[in-house]
């Protein structure tokens, strides 16, 4: 303990600075001098190198297509590029012509049987599932869609062809429909694997999976302006009339009014407003009449709506976006700005290397990304030319 102790509070400003120092050579190729931690900063504080410092560094990044090329080839096909393709870029001349072959190679990438294969892999990476004939359906789906180069909207809103099957070697797509019971399908919402996979007590990981997976963040999901005191340790933060979720006094058999060790409304305000919608698929995906989930409590009784919300409370996506059923869930999902950005996200991390963008934290600045979002926005969030928009962006492309 006390080394630990010692080696944070001691030196912080040796620590940041010279972790600062490594991660700025690596982004600019430069050796690290003194010159980066100086500056006229008085008395230390936490800010050894200022933003501008970082900006000048970044700035100082140089176009390498021949890098790029690596790199784009390995994610997009799981191989180096060929010989020719090296040749051809480091031979193009000009910075303009290098540029132009590389996008072409980058496009003839997408459109080959391994981008098929790398976007299945891609996708059960990101759905934490797969490698069975049924866990296999959803990220064979969302790899179909960005393979033909669909919208990102048909994820959670198309009704047919939701549980397609994928050979490998052909890097080909087969459309089939689910068969797990439903009359209207919404995308991956409704697939079988997916409710069988996440299947738990009152159906809350299916809806965490939905929220990290599309919205990229754990819960709480919603935060309000301004946050209620409840004179307790913690203060309410959801947007939510407090009483709108069950507890022990309306209705309900698990208390997430209590607010004595944490704020479960926090959470479970937006939580319980989705949940019953996923509450009828049994734990082998199948949608059945009657509700398929337990509650924690004692005999692991069936849960019941009230349980989640108070008579008359209507399931919802957000505060003010209510959504009856799972296709209406899936329309409000294809809508929303956050789970747009959120996809871009997703592949600008895939580009460069990161883990997932919720367990590892690996964030991406709205701002690092805006120029994409808004093309993928603007053209309809076609998932193909998303890929293609962030392997040429220049930030993948400068080093
Ligand atoms: C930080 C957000 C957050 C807070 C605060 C929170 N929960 Fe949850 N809760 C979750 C998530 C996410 C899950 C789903 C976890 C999973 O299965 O992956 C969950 C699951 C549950 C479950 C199902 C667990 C099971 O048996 O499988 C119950 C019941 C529950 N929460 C009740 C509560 C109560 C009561 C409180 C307050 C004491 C609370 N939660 C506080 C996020 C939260």
């Amino acid at each position: 303990m006390r080394t630990a102790n010692l080696s944070v509070e001691e030196k912080p400003m040796r620590t940041t600075s010279t972790l600062a120092c490594t991660l700025a050579a690596a982004l600019a190729g430069a050796a690290c001098t003194g010159a980066t931690t100086t500056g006229d900063d008085q008395g230390g504080d936490d800010d050894p190198i200022p933003t501008d410092e970082w900006d000048r560094r970044l700035g100082e990044r140089e176009y390498d297509y021949s890098a790029a090329l690596r790199i784009a080839a390995l994610r997009l096909t799981g191989n180096l590029p060929t010989l020719a393709e090296v040749k051809a870029v480091a031979d193009a001349g000009s910075l303009a012509a290098q540029k132009a072959v590389y996008e072409s190679f980058v496009a003839s990438y997408l459109d080959a049987p391994a981008f098929a294969n790398q976007m299945v892999a891609f996708w059960r990476d990101t759905f934490k599932m797969g490698r069975s004939a049924m866990l296999d359906t959803a990220p064979v789906f969302a790899a179909q869609l960005t393979v033909e180069n669909r919208a990102l909207g048909e994820l959670f809103t198309a009704a047919t062809g939701t549980c397609p099957t994928f050979d490998a070697q052909a890097g080909t797509f087969t459309a089939a429909d689910c068969q797990n019971g439903v009359t209207t399908h919404a995308g991956i919402l409704t697939n079988p694997g997916v409710q069988a996979h996440f299947y738990s007590n009152m159906a809350f990981r299916r809806v965490r999976w939905v929220q990290e997976a599309f919205a990229c963040t754990a819960f709480p999901a919603e935060l309000t302006e301004v946050p209620i005191d409840l004179g307790t340790a913690q203060a309410y933060t959801a947007p939510w009339p407090f009483e709108s979720i069950s507890g022990l006094t309306n209705g309900g058999t698990v208390d997430f009014h209590d607010t004595s060790a944490v704020v479960c409304a926090n959470c479970h305000a937006t939580m319980n407003h989705l949940a019953p919608l996923f509450a009828y698929f049994d734990e082998d995906g199948q949608l059945q009449t009657t509700i398929q989930v337990q509650t924690p409590n004692e005999g692991a009784p069936d849960a019941k709506l009230t349980d989640w919300l108070p008579a008359g409370e209507a399931t919802a996506w957000r505060y003010g976006v209510p959504v009856a059923d799972l296709p209406a869930l899936g329309a409000a999902m294809a809508a929303d700005a956050k789970v747009a950005e959120c996809a871009v996200a997703r592949f600008w991390n895939f580009a460069l290397g990161k883990g997932d963008i919720v367990d590892t934290l690996s964030i991406v600045p709205s701002e690092v990304i805006a120029t994409q979002v808004a093309a993928f926005q603007s053209g309809g969030q076609t998932l193909r030319d998303a890929v293609f928009a962030v392997f040429t962006a220049d930030d993948f492309v400068k080093f």
